[in-house]
């Protein structure tokens, strides 16, 4: 087959939701349809299961979340699609923030009795960032929830993205009848099931027909014209190019659990979604046509084996066509890295691969060599853009229980650090070095694992800062200036950039007025 025809055969997608909104049960259900797994319950029992396939960290056994984030594959009509998972402990944003920059749409999961929630904005934010396309599926329509025009109003506003509805729920809850597809003019009748993979339609060009009273009732049909007519009046007609311009999000209802809507949104997730898209390196953009190959690496798992310190590092293919045994420019390292052990993904099994295409996620085995936001090319020095840090928010500094294993400490916080699990700052000043998290658990995932795999005691002291800051400026004096007369408040990121760590609101605000020409950035690429 021909890359062109690869490309267009692809789909990478992520689904974001705020815990509990059914993250996890929407996967199932699309595995399901793939055909990757048989039975329902699948999915869902790998968070509790000590011995699943992509239970890597023993950290995760013990605490039966999900830590990791893994790649499913699979087919749907004819197309292949890659989702890619993300941890649904909020602690562990970061990993899904990263995770969003190797995909090319995400699927948005909202639940209908708690609306938009906080992790779900803030994922939505990282979204934006690259106008990553988004579709909405607002679940639990099983369970009265709020009314749909609220439920979009607050999507509108709090994601700050335009919707338009390409379902519409006919009652709600013990009263939920079903939806209407407003697309495809077809009436999904709601009958709970957990198996059934697709639901009967009945279509109906004209609302007007009286088989809508026979089947739904009189009343619940008269509300459906009513909003179906509201609808087309105040939205605008659905423009695909407009999603894919992460400018429209289309939106569907319905019940994961009771895989009711599912088949509606995905056939047409597979009309709609982006094929593989061009990526941004810091000099020119790089098509996925293009025949050499290109990718980066966005996240690295550790402790396959915890025997042996091997990880396996995820790579996006960018371009052109990724080979086994091949030697690829490492543009960071100091020499070219030929990968013999390349798996890649089917829903929960992995299997050796000879070669992958853009949009495909495959895994690397890795001895040490690669770290996240690497990028290997079939020549060419560049580096790919947009797999930036997010500043911390909580921060602690590292205390050193055992001063006879400093080495092993500093071996391990540096390995930990490459893999992502949080971020490191070492002050300019009395080199005291400080870990940045988005939540608290990391601090027990860092501690368990320095101590299980490095050998090395650490405690973590609480510290009152409130956010660090990337600095630059185009004035290199006024920079170093500021450097200076801030000393103590100067640290380091791990790849050396200079950091400003404001301890409060008031006084970064007040720092910045008093500093117009430096400017503060809250992510490590600007
Ligand atoms: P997450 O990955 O986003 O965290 O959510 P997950 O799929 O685990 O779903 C969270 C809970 O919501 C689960 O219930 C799940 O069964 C339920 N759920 C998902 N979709 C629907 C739906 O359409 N309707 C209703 N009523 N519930 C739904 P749980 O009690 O935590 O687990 P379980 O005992 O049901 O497995």
């Amino acid at each position: 087959m021909s890359l062109t025809k690869e490309i267009q055969k692809r789909r990478t997608f992520a689904i974001i939701a705020h815990p509990d909104a059914g993250k996890t049960t929407l996967t199932e259900k699309l595995l399901l349809f793939g055909g990757a797994i048989q039975t329902a319950g699948a999915v869902k029992s790998n968070k509790i299961d000590t011995a699943t396939k992509s239970d890597w960290m023993e950290i995760e056994k013990q605490r039966g979340i999900s830590v990791a984030t893994s790649v499913m594959g699979f087919e749907y009509q004819g197309i292949k699609i890659n989702l890619l998972d993300t941890p649904g402990h909020q602690d562990f944003a970061e990993d899904t923030y990263r995770t969003l920059t190797a995909v090319d749409s995400v699927i948005m999961v909202i639940d209908c009795v708690k609306g938009v929630e906080i992790q779900t904005e803030k994922l939505m934010e990282v979204c934006r960032m690259r106008n990553t396309p988004v579709i909405c599926f607002i679940n639990k329509l099983d369970r009265e929830g709020r009314d749909p025009y609220e439920l979009l109003d607050e999507v509108e506003e709090k994601l700050n993205i335009q919707v338009r509805p390409l379902s519409w729920p006919i009652g709600m809850g013990k009263s939920f009848k079903g939806v209407y597809n407003l697309y495809d003019k077809k009436l999904n009748l709601f009958s709970p099931s957990q198996r059934k993979l697709s639901d009967a339609r009945e279509q109906f060009e004209n609302l007007d027909d009286n088989r809508l009273d026979e089947i739904i009732g009189n009343s619940y049909a008269n509300q459906l014209r009513e909003d179906v007519e509201l609808i087309e009046g105040v939205y605008t007609d659905f423009d695909t190019k407009e999603y894919l311009e992460g400018k429209v999000a289309p939106v569907f209802f319905g019940s994961a659990v009771n895989n009711f809507g599912v088949n509606e949104m995905l056939d047409t997730f597979i009309r709609i979604a982006p094929t593989p898209k061009s990526r941004q390196t810091e000099d020119r953009e790089v098509k996925p046509e293009e025949s050499k190959f290109s990718g980066f690496i966005f996240k690295i798992h550790a402790n396959m084996d915890p025997n042996h310190r091997n990880r396996i590092a995820f790579l996006r293919i960018c371009s052109g066509k990724f080979q086994r045994n091949k030697p690829y420019n490492h543009v960071r390292g100091p020499k070219p890295l030929r990968f013999s052990n390349v798996t890649q993904f089917m829903a929960q099994d992995r299997e050796m691969v000879d070669e992958a295409f853009p949009g495909d996620i495959v895994g690397l085995f890795d001895t040490g060599n690669l770290k996240i936001g690497d990028t290997l090319t079939e020549g060419e020095d560049m580096t790919f853009k947009g797999i930036p840090s997010f500043s911390p928010e909580i921060f602690k500094e590292v205390i050193n229980k055992d001063a006879m294993k400093t080495k092993q400490l500093e071996k391990g916080l540096k390995q930990l650090m490459e893999e992502g699990v949080a971020q490191y700052f070492t002050y300019e000043m009395g080199a005291r070095k400080v870990v940045g998290t988005v939540g608290q658990l990391q601090f027990e995932v860092i501690q368990f694992r320095l101590k299980n795999e490095y050998n090395a005691s650490v405690e973590f002291a609480p510290m009152n800062l409130y956010k660090a800051c990337w600095i630059s400026s185009k004035d290199k004096k006024q920079l170093d200036e500021f450097v200076r007369s801030k000393s103590r408040h100067i640290a380091q990121d791990k790849d050396g950039k200079l950091v400003f760590m404001a301890e409060s609101k008031s006084w970064l605000q007040m720092v910045q007025d008093n500093y117009p020409e430096i400017d503060f950035h809250f992510t490590s690429e600007f």
